[in-house]
Protein backbone atom coordinates (compact mmCIF):
# COMPACT_ATOMS: atom_id res chain seq x y z
CA UNK A 1 0.00 0.00 0.00
CA UNK A 2 1.51 3.68 -0.68
CA UNK A 3 1.89 5.33 2.95
CA UNK A 4 2.87 9.11 3.26
CA UNK A 5 3.73 11.31 5.67
CA UNK A 6 3.08 15.23 6.09
CA UNK A 7 5.89 17.24 7.29
CA UNK A 8 4.83 20.69 8.58
CA UNK A 9 5.84 23.85 10.39
CA UNK A 10 6.87 27.37 10.03
CA UNK A 11 8.58 29.22 6.94
CA UNK A 12 12.44 27.97 7.86
CA UNK A 13 11.73 24.96 9.51
CA UNK A 14 13.70 22.85 7.64
CA UNK A 15 10.91 21.03 6.05
CA UNK A 16 12.63 21.25 2.53
CA UNK A 17 16.18 20.17 3.94
CA UNK A 18 14.67 17.16 5.38
CA UNK A 19 12.34 16.33 2.92
CA UNK A 20 15.60 16.54 0.66
CA UNK A 21 16.70 13.50 3.10
CA UNK A 22 13.70 11.28 3.40
CA UNK A 23 13.86 11.23 -0.39
CA UNK A 24 17.35 10.35 -1.04
CA UNK A 25 17.69 8.12 1.91
CA UNK A 26 14.44 6.20 2.09
CA UNK A 27 13.45 6.69 -2.26
CA UNK A 28 9.95 8.85 -0.69
CA UNK A 29 8.70 11.26 -3.28
CA UNK A 30 9.10 14.25 -2.26
CA UNK A 31 5.81 16.78 -2.89
CA UNK A 32 6.40 20.14 -1.80
CA UNK A 33 3.53 22.67 -3.07
CA UNK A 34 6.07 25.40 -2.79
CA UNK A 35 8.43 24.31 -5.17
CA UNK A 36 5.54 22.63 -7.85
CA UNK A 37 4.71 26.45 -7.50
CA UNK A 38 7.94 27.92 -8.33
CA UNK A 39 8.65 25.54 -10.85
CA UNK A 40 5.20 26.79 -12.44
CA UNK A 41 6.60 30.69 -12.33
CA UNK A 42 9.56 30.00 -13.93
CA UNK A 43 7.52 28.05 -16.90
CA UNK A 44 5.63 30.46 -16.66
CA UNK A 45 2.44 28.11 -16.90
CA UNK A 46 -1.22 29.79 -15.78
CA UNK A 47 -1.09 28.29 -12.91
CA UNK A 48 2.47 30.09 -12.00
CA UNK A 49 0.86 33.36 -13.41
CA UNK A 50 -1.64 33.05 -10.69
CA UNK A 51 0.51 31.29 -7.76
CA UNK A 52 3.06 34.51 -7.79
CA UNK A 53 0.44 37.18 -7.20
CA UNK A 54 0.62 35.32 -3.74
CA UNK A 55 3.64 33.64 -3.51
CA UNK A 56 5.81 37.45 -3.66
CA UNK A 57 3.27 38.74 -1.30
CA UNK A 58 3.64 35.42 1.25
CA UNK A 59 0.71 35.08 1.09
CA UNK A 60 -1.37 31.44 0.95
CA UNK A 61 -2.55 30.72 -2.56
CA UNK A 62 -6.45 29.57 -2.53
CA UNK A 63 -7.25 25.95 -1.23
CA UNK A 64 -8.73 24.65 -4.77
CA UNK A 65 -5.61 25.90 -6.80
CA UNK A 66 -3.40 23.68 -4.56
CA UNK A 67 -5.69 20.86 -3.54
CA UNK A 68 -5.80 20.54 -7.43
CA UNK A 69 -2.24 20.48 -7.74
CA UNK A 70 -2.08 17.88 -5.25
CA UNK A 71 -4.54 15.70 -6.89
CA UNK A 72 -2.51 15.97 -9.67
CA UNK A 73 0.57 14.81 -8.34
CA UNK A 74 -1.28 11.62 -6.35
CA UNK A 75 -1.62 10.52 -9.78
CA UNK A 76 2.00 9.89 -10.77
CA UNK A 77 3.04 8.35 -7.54
CA UNK A 78 3.17 4.93 -9.51
CA UNK A 79 3.71 3.27 -6.35
CA UNK A 80 6.23 5.10 -3.59
CA UNK A 81 5.93 6.19 -0.24
CA UNK A 82 5.52 10.17 -0.36
CA UNK A 83 6.38 13.09 2.02
CA UNK A 84 4.09 15.89 1.69
CA UNK A 85 6.09 19.46 2.61
CA UNK A 86 4.16 22.36 2.98
CA UNK A 87 0.72 20.99 2.36
CA UNK A 88 -1.23 20.79 3.86
CA UNK A 89 -1.60 24.39 4.92
CA UNK A 90 -5.11 25.04 6.48
CA UNK A 91 -7.96 22.93 7.66
CA UNK A 92 -9.45 22.69 4.13
CA UNK A 93 -6.35 21.49 2.35
CA UNK A 94 -6.14 18.66 5.60
CA UNK A 95 -9.62 17.82 4.94
CA UNK A 96 -9.15 17.49 1.02
CA UNK A 97 -6.02 15.85 2.19
CA UNK A 98 -7.84 13.10 4.16
CA UNK A 99 -10.35 12.64 1.09
CA UNK A 100 -7.80 11.92 -1.43
CA UNK A 101 -5.48 9.36 0.19
CA UNK A 102 -8.92 7.69 0.95
CA UNK A 103 -10.14 7.82 -2.78
CA UNK A 104 -6.16 6.71 -3.81
CA UNK A 105 -6.44 3.84 -1.22
CA UNK A 106 -3.40 5.26 0.23
CA UNK A 107 -2.37 5.25 4.26
CA UNK A 108 -1.13 8.47 5.67
CA UNK A 109 0.92 7.26 8.63
CA UNK A 110 1.86 10.54 10.56
CA UNK A 111 2.20 14.52 10.78
CA UNK A 112 5.52 15.48 11.84
CA UNK A 113 5.86 18.66 13.21
CA UNK A 114 9.27 20.66 13.02
CA UNK A 115 9.47 22.87 16.22
CA UNK A 116 11.98 25.20 16.13
CA UNK A 117 11.67 28.22 17.94
CA UNK A 118 10.33 31.46 16.07
CA UNK A 119 13.62 33.85 16.98
CA UNK A 120 15.56 31.06 14.86
CA UNK A 121 13.44 31.44 11.96
CA UNK A 122 14.33 34.98 10.67
CA UNK A 123 17.99 34.52 10.12
CA UNK A 124 17.91 30.88 8.57
CA UNK A 125 15.36 32.52 5.80
CA UNK A 126 17.32 35.24 5.37
CA UNK A 127 20.50 33.67 4.63
CA UNK A 128 19.35 30.92 2.37
CA UNK A 129 19.92 30.81 -1.13
CA UNK A 130 19.17 28.63 -3.61
CA UNK A 131 20.64 27.86 -7.07
CA UNK A 132 18.43 28.79 -9.51
CA UNK A 133 19.51 25.72 -11.75
CA UNK A 134 19.24 22.32 -9.59
CA UNK A 135 17.00 23.78 -6.82
CA UNK A 136 19.51 23.01 -4.18
CA UNK A 137 19.61 24.65 -0.97
CA UNK A 138 22.45 26.92 1.00
CA UNK A 139 22.15 28.78 4.07
CA UNK A 140 25.48 31.29 4.31
CA UNK A 141 26.33 30.56 7.39
CA UNK A 142 25.23 27.18 8.49
CA UNK A 143 25.57 25.46 4.74
CA UNK A 144 28.14 27.71 3.05
CA UNK A 145 28.66 26.62 -0.77
CA UNK A 146 32.08 26.48 -1.23
CA UNK A 147 32.85 29.37 -3.15
CA UNK A 148 30.00 31.93 -2.90
CA UNK A 149 27.37 32.54 -4.96
CA UNK A 150 27.93 29.09 -6.72
CA UNK A 151 26.31 25.47 -6.53
CA UNK A 152 28.74 23.22 -5.28
CA UNK A 153 26.91 20.49 -7.33
CA UNK A 154 26.15 21.85 -10.56
CA UNK A 155 28.09 25.39 -10.47
CA UNK A 156 24.61 26.78 -10.75
CA UNK A 157 24.12 30.60 -9.90
CA UNK A 158 22.64 31.08 -5.88
CA UNK A 159 19.72 33.49 -5.69
CA UNK A 160 17.62 34.56 -2.67
CA UNK A 161 14.37 33.84 -2.90
CA UNK A 162 11.97 37.01 -3.39
CA UNK A 163 10.06 35.31 -0.36
CA UNK A 164 13.03 35.46 1.78
CA UNK A 165 12.95 39.46 2.22
CA UNK A 166 12.31 40.12 5.67
CA UNK A 167 9.17 42.48 4.84
CA UNK A 168 7.78 38.82 3.11
CA UNK A 169 8.67 36.87 5.73
CA UNK A 170 6.45 38.67 8.61
CA UNK A 171 3.54 37.88 6.35
CA UNK A 172 4.46 34.18 5.61
CA UNK A 173 4.85 33.69 9.62
CA UNK A 174 1.56 35.24 10.48
CA UNK A 175 -0.05 33.28 7.65
CA UNK A 176 1.34 29.93 9.57
CA UNK A 177 0.05 31.25 12.75
CA UNK A 178 -3.40 31.92 11.39
CA UNK A 179 -4.02 28.62 9.33
CA UNK A 180 -1.03 26.34 9.93
CA UNK A 181 -0.23 25.91 13.12
CA UNK A 182 -4.08 24.64 14.19
CA UNK A 183 -3.12 21.50 12.36
CA UNK A 184 -1.58 20.59 15.18
CA UNK A 185 -4.67 20.05 17.09
CA UNK A 186 -6.43 18.75 14.17
CA UNK A 187 -3.53 15.82 13.96
CA UNK A 188 -3.81 15.39 17.26
CA UNK A 189 -7.17 14.52 17.49
CA UNK A 190 -6.44 11.93 14.42
CA UNK A 191 -3.77 10.38 16.39
CA UNK A 192 -1.45 11.26 13.69
CA UNK A 193 0.63 13.89 15.31
CA UNK A 194 4.57 13.76 16.15
CA UNK A 195 6.64 16.18 17.03
CA UNK A 196 10.51 16.99 16.83
CA UNK A 197 13.16 18.90 17.39
CA UNK A 198 14.01 20.70 14.83
CA UNK A 199 16.75 22.47 16.21
CA UNK A 200 20.52 21.08 15.66
CA UNK A 201 22.41 18.86 13.07
CA UNK A 202 20.41 18.28 9.87
CA UNK A 203 21.57 14.48 10.17
CA UNK A 204 20.24 14.41 14.28
CA UNK A 205 17.00 16.27 12.95
CA UNK A 206 16.75 13.40 10.43
CA UNK A 207 17.47 10.50 12.56
CA UNK A 208 14.54 11.38 14.84
CA UNK A 209 11.94 11.77 12.21
CA UNK A 210 13.11 8.66 11.05
CA UNK A 211 12.42 7.43 14.66
CA UNK A 212 9.13 9.46 14.91
CA UNK A 213 7.77 7.54 11.73
CA UNK A 214 9.09 4.16 12.59
P1 LIG B 1 7.28 27.01 0.75
O1 LIG B 1 8.26 26.97 -0.34
O2 LIG B 1 6.76 25.72 1.27
O3 LIG B 1 7.89 27.87 1.93
P2 LIG B 1 7.73 27.79 3.52
O4 LIG B 1 6.72 26.93 4.10
O5 LIG B 1 7.65 29.21 3.92
O6 LIG B 1 9.01 27.07 3.97
P3 LIG B 1 10.43 27.28 3.44
O7 LIG B 1 10.63 26.56 2.16
O8 LIG B 1 10.80 28.74 3.48
O9 LIG B 1 11.27 26.61 4.63
P4 LIG B 1 11.56 25.09 4.90
O10 LIG B 1 10.82 24.67 6.12
O11 LIG B 1 11.43 24.26 3.69
O12 LIG B 1 13.09 25.21 5.34
P5 LIG B 1 14.43 24.87 4.51
O13 LIG B 1 14.72 23.43 4.62
O14 LIG B 1 14.46 25.50 3.19
O15 LIG B 1 6.05 27.89 0.32
C1 LIG B 1 6.26 29.14 -0.31
C2 LIG B 1 4.95 29.79 -0.64
O16 LIG B 1 4.19 28.96 -1.52
C3 LIG B 1 3.99 30.08 0.51
O17 LIG B 1 4.32 31.28 1.16
C4 LIG B 1 2.66 30.15 -0.22
O18 LIG B 1 2.53 31.36 -0.90
C5 LIG B 1 2.80 29.05 -1.25
N1 LIG B 1 2.34 27.75 -0.76
C6 LIG B 1 3.10 26.63 -0.61
N2 LIG B 1 2.35 25.60 -0.15
C7 LIG B 1 1.08 26.08 -0.02
C8 LIG B 1 -0.13 25.52 0.44
N3 LIG B 1 -0.20 24.25 0.86
N4 LIG B 1 -1.22 26.30 0.44
C9 LIG B 1 -1.19 27.57 0.01
N5 LIG B 1 -0.06 28.19 -0.40
C10 LIG B 1 1.06 27.44 -0.42
O19 LIG B 1 15.48 25.63 5.47
C11 LIG B 1 15.49 27.05 5.53
C12 LIG B 1 16.93 27.55 5.74
O20 LIG B 1 17.40 27.08 7.00
C13 LIG B 1 17.93 27.03 4.69
O21 LIG B 1 18.85 28.02 4.39
C14 LIG B 1 18.60 25.85 5.37
O22 LIG B 1 19.91 25.64 4.91
C15 LIG B 1 18.56 26.27 6.84
N6 LIG B 1 18.45 25.13 7.74
C16 LIG B 1 17.74 23.96 7.55
N7 LIG B 1 17.89 23.14 8.59
C17 LIG B 1 18.70 23.79 9.48
C18 LIG B 1 19.22 23.45 10.76
N8 LIG B 1 18.94 22.28 11.32
N9 LIG B 1 19.98 24.36 11.41
C19 LIG B 1 20.27 25.56 10.83
N10 LIG B 1 19.83 25.94 9.61
C20 LIG B 1 19.05 25.07 8.95
MG1 LIG C 1 10.79 24.60 1.69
Amino acid sequence: MVTGIVLFGPPGAGKGTQSTLLKTKLSMAHISTGDLFRENMKKQTPLGLEARKYLDAGKLVPDSITIGMVEDVFKKLEGRSFVLDGFPRTAQQADALESLVKSNGFELKKAVFLDVPKGQLMGRLTGRRVCEKCGENYHIESKAPKQSGVCDKCGGKLIQRPDDREEVIATRLQAYEDSTKPLRDYYRQKGKYVEVNGVGETDDIFSRIQKAIS
